[in-house]
């Protein structure tokens, strides 16, 4: 995932450096060439021994005394990204200031690439108007910043200032990685099953967990696009920076949808949308009062077939869980709803399809172009896709 990439971690002096060892370790897990640079003040705290171990590499203490004579150019040159985290208050200072004491502050000076700063302080510190100063400062210089968490902190207060955990941090350097590709165009992505009621408890639903569609829409958010993301109920994580829409049923779906659409350059219909709703859902609890019941159902529009009669300039890309022909189905849909693009995938296949973290799809072009990934995980499917949308937007 982040393979051939090389990314700097700065630690500096904080309760919470010990945080850095995980960081460090799933980037490298991720693939990424790592190295490290501990300050005097993150020394008190962690030993450069852990990091060397789980790095690979030297780890980098100070601007003097090491064999590079000058090692906050040479760690510059040979980075694409820096981290810092935790971020202390000092060191959000002197970076917002242009001060260079140590030599992470140095270097992050001679940087020209993304750098990533996660502040981690006492709550008060944290609100402190100039700490707050700082931060906009370096956000405005163009600094990613990641806020700090609320909750219990070292200090025994509760309050905003604790370091979000390496899982979160690894999302925001990926996607401070990616090329800015698809800016300027605005993203259309539906993700999720659709709930139909049955009556006021009950409801008739699928096994699509979102992932797929959730990935799509951090995958064009990363690449620098708008995105609206409608989604049916999932247990998801609301994605940071996207315009989201949460609806419940197939009606309310293609409602937000055709709101959305003439704005949209990219249309992605990932969700698993019902086909059928119950007729008349009673409007109070069924009892069980009969032994055989016989529920009536009616069919819901498809969105994406209306979509494909009202497309101008949109791109429309439809996605097909078959359980067999996969290619034939796939093609008699992308026909029969007028789509530029079909993801299709075996719902049977280990490793596919509803649920799981990876998929192996099978996309059909419009002119009749067709390939396979082999199985990955679903952000770095999106992010194939991506290459496809933007290809296909070239021509
Ligand atoms: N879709 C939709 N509205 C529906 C049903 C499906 O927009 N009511 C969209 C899905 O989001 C997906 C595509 O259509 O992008 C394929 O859905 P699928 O249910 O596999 O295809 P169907 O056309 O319903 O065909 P079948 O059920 O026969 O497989």
């Amino acid at each position: 995932m982040l393979t051939k990439k090389r990314v700097l971690v700065g630690v500096t002096g904080g309760i919470a450096a010990y945080k850095a060892a995980e960081l460090v370790s799933s980037l490298r897990e991720s693939g990424a060439t790592v190295n490290v640079v501990l300050t005097e003040a993150a020394r008190e705290f962690v030993q450069p021994l852990t990091f060397k171990a789980l790095s690979g590499n030297q780890v980098y203490t100070g601007l003097f005394g090491g064999l590079d004579p000058v090692p906050h150019i040479s760690a510059a040159k040979e980075s694409d990204l820096v981290v810092v985290y935790p971020a202390t208050a000092n060191f959000i200072g002197h970076a917002a200031n242009g001060l260079a004491p140590d030599l992470l502050t140095t270097l992050v000076l001679a940087f020209k690439g993304p750098v990533v700063i996660c502040p981690s302080m006492n709550a008060r510190m944290f609100a402190n108007v100039a700490v707050q100063h700082n931060l906009a400062r370096l956000q405005d210089y163009g600094y990613v910043i990641v806020p700090p968490e609320s909750g219990r902190l070292a200090c025994g207060e509760v309050g905003q200032g604790r370091l979000p955990a390496p899982g979160a941090v690894l999302e925001v350097i990926r996607g401070a990685l990616v090329p800015k590709d698809l800016k300027g165009l605005n993203f259309l992505v539906t993700a999720g099953p659709t709930r139909e009621p049955l009556d006021p408890v009950r409801y008739i639903s699928n096994r699509s967990s979102g992932k797929m569609g959730y990935a799509l829409a951090r995958a064009a958010r990363d690449r620098g696009a708008q995105v609206v993301l409608i989604s049916g109920p999932t247990s998801l994580a609301k994605p940071a920076g996207v315009s989201y829409s949460g609806v419940k049923t197939a009606l309310e779906m293609r409602e937000a949808v055709l709101e959305n659409f003439d704005a949209a350059d990219v249309v992605i219909m990932c969700a698993a949308v019902s086909d059928y709703r119950a007729k008349t859902p009673s409007p109070k609890k069924v009892k069980k009062e009969v032994r055989e019941m016989v529920l009536e159902f009616v069919q819901n529009p498809d969105i994406l077939e209306e979509l494909g009669r009202l497309k101008r300039h949109q791109l429309l890309i439809g996605f097909a869980a078959e359980d067999d022909n996969i290619l034939e189905h796939a093609r008699r849909k992308l026909e029969a709803k007028n789509l530029d693009m079909v993801v299709a995938n075996l719902i049977a296949q280990e490793g596919a399809g509803f649920e799981a973290d990876t998929n192996i799809v099978k996309i059909l072009f419009r002119n009749g172009r067709f390939l396979e990934l082999p199985r990955m995980d679903k952000y770095e499917v999106a992010q194939r896709l991506m290459d496809m949308v933007l290809d296909m937007r070239r021509i």
